[in-house]
């Protein structure tokens, strides 16, 4: 039995929560594997809209086991709001969801360190979700993080030290804060979380694939945020890549099946960093409208922009993505033309494989094609799709080799056209 992955291929907020949702009536399991409270999934269905932040997308299709992998790093006090959340409006999870042991904690502290990091950089700040995910990964890498597993033994003396350590960082710049409130909760979440299945979960999985239980790893952020591969260092600190999976759940590279890589149909962007087909003008301004393209976790404005094939097509490559997934065709019903880069032209130069780094001279060179002008939203069919829809997905499909499985037009669970 192999793991099929959905993750995403730009820069996050692709809809992979919506996605994941879908396919989990295929799947006995739904993993998450890298990330955390940064993470903000949305899901629609019979009139209602969940936000998931920590907690994998497959929670809401019937009784599947749900798994929060060793890569993911929790917050618990952000973790307890979730759940409490959730089982108010009728899902409980202690019985199905099973959180490893060996996931990093992220502690009231990181988060100021992420704030106190991100106004020491002025300017030039990443612009995090400020949920501590960069300091609390630093943690995990420097080999002083505090894992799940840790608060059955000797806790207090590990967070003790821990904290120590954070406050002189702090001290040493300048940094005023208040941590009592935030404290408490966390410690709150700390007792909340022994009610959940703490455990070995690279044992787990494999048990379970042993067992020929499918298994769905979902993905947070996008390909373009990896650590490794993203716009470095406007990047977030976990590896968002296939590769991911295998690390942050304890699954062997021979075990991947089936690679989802999910795109929208344009570009989006939250945050600091290189976004070679940004839009500043009118229609930058109305992807962002018609999309509501604003941050579900910080309600931040996306940037927005036409697609880019030259990023797009690097993050097939990096995932080794079997079947695409296009969203959010349907912001785009009322344009005359569209867009899409598939070259860059850099110092007079034409590049077509991602560069290095992306500065501001590098300058799209885009394709046109002609706007469907007509709503998608209600159409069921790959079949009832216009001929202009359907001629610019064939082109993402020749260009990046892949197959468009699944096409996406409404946030609706029902709005889901799988070929
Ligand atoms: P994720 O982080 O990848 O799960 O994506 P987000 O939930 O942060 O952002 C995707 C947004 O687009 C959410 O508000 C979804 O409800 C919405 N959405 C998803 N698919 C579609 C679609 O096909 N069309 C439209 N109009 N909205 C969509
Ligand atoms: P989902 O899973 C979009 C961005 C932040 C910032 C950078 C680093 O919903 O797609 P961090 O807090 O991780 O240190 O921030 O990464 N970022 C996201 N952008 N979607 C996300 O998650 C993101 N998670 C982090 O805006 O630029
Ligand atoms: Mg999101």
């Amino acid at each position: 039995m192999k793991v099929d992955v959905v993750l995403g291929l730009q820069w996050g907020d692709e809809g992979k929560g919506k996605v994941v949702d879908v396919l989990t009536p295929g799947y006995e399991v739904v993993a998450r594997f890298q990330g955390g409270p940064n993470a903000g999934h949305t899901l629609e269905f019979n009139n209602e809209k969940y936000i998931l932040r920590s907690i994998p997308s497959g929670i809401f299709q019937g009784d599947k086991v749900n798994v929060i992998g060793n890569g993911v790093v929790l917050d618990p006090a952000l973790f307890k709001a979730e759940a409490e959340a959730l089982a108010q409006s009728g899902h409980d999870l202690t019985e199905r969801l099973y959180i490893s042991k060996k996931a990093h904690l992220i502690l009231p502290t990181h988060r100021l360190l992420d704030a106190a990091y991100e106004a020491a950089k002025g300017d030039k700040k990443v612009g995090t979700t400020g949920k501590g995910i960069g300091p609390a990964y630093t943690d995990k890498i420097s080999r002083t993080g505090i894992r799940v597993g840790d608060i059955l033994n000797d806790f207090d003396t590990k967070y003790a030290q821990a904290k120590a350590r954070h406050e002189q960082i702090l001290k040493s710049l300048n940094f005023s804060y208040d941590l009592a409130d935030a404290e408490k909760e966390w410690m709150e979440g700390i007792e909340y979380l022994k009610k959940f299945n703490l455990i070995d979960s690279e044992n787990f999985i494999n048990g379970l694939l042993k067992q020929e239980k499918s298994i769905l790893c979902e993905g947070a952020q996008g390909t373009m945020l990896d650590i490794d591969f993203g716009s470095y260092p406007f990047v977030t600190s976990s590896n968002t890549v296939c590769a991911g999976a295998c690390t942050g759940l304890g699954i062997a590279p021979n075990k991947i099946g089936r690679v989802m890589g999910i795109f929208k149909a344009y570009c989006t962007r939250v945050g600091s960093g290189p976004f070679p087909t940004e839009l500043f003008d009118e229609t930058g301004n109305a992807l962002c409208e018609l999309g509501h393209e604003f941050g579900s976790v910080t309600g931040r404005r996306r940037r927005c922009g036409w697609l880019d094939l030259v990023a797009l097509k690097y993050s097939v490559m990096i995932n080794g993505v079997t079947s695409l997934i296009m969203m959010k065709a349907d912001v785009m019903n009322t344009f005359d033309t569209l867009k899409v880069a598939v070259a860059y032209k850099i110092n007079g130069e034409t590049v077509r494989e991602f560069p290095y780094e992306i500065g501001n001279d590098v300058e799209p060179v885009y394709k046109e094609f002609k706007g469907w002008k007509c709503d998608i939203n209600r159409i069921r069919s790959y079949d009832e799709f216009p001929a202009e829809l359907k001629n610019y997905i064939e082109f993402i499909e020749q260009e990046c080799g892949v197959p468009v499985k699944i096409v996406s037009v409404g946030p609706d669970r029902e709005a889901t056209i799988v070929r």
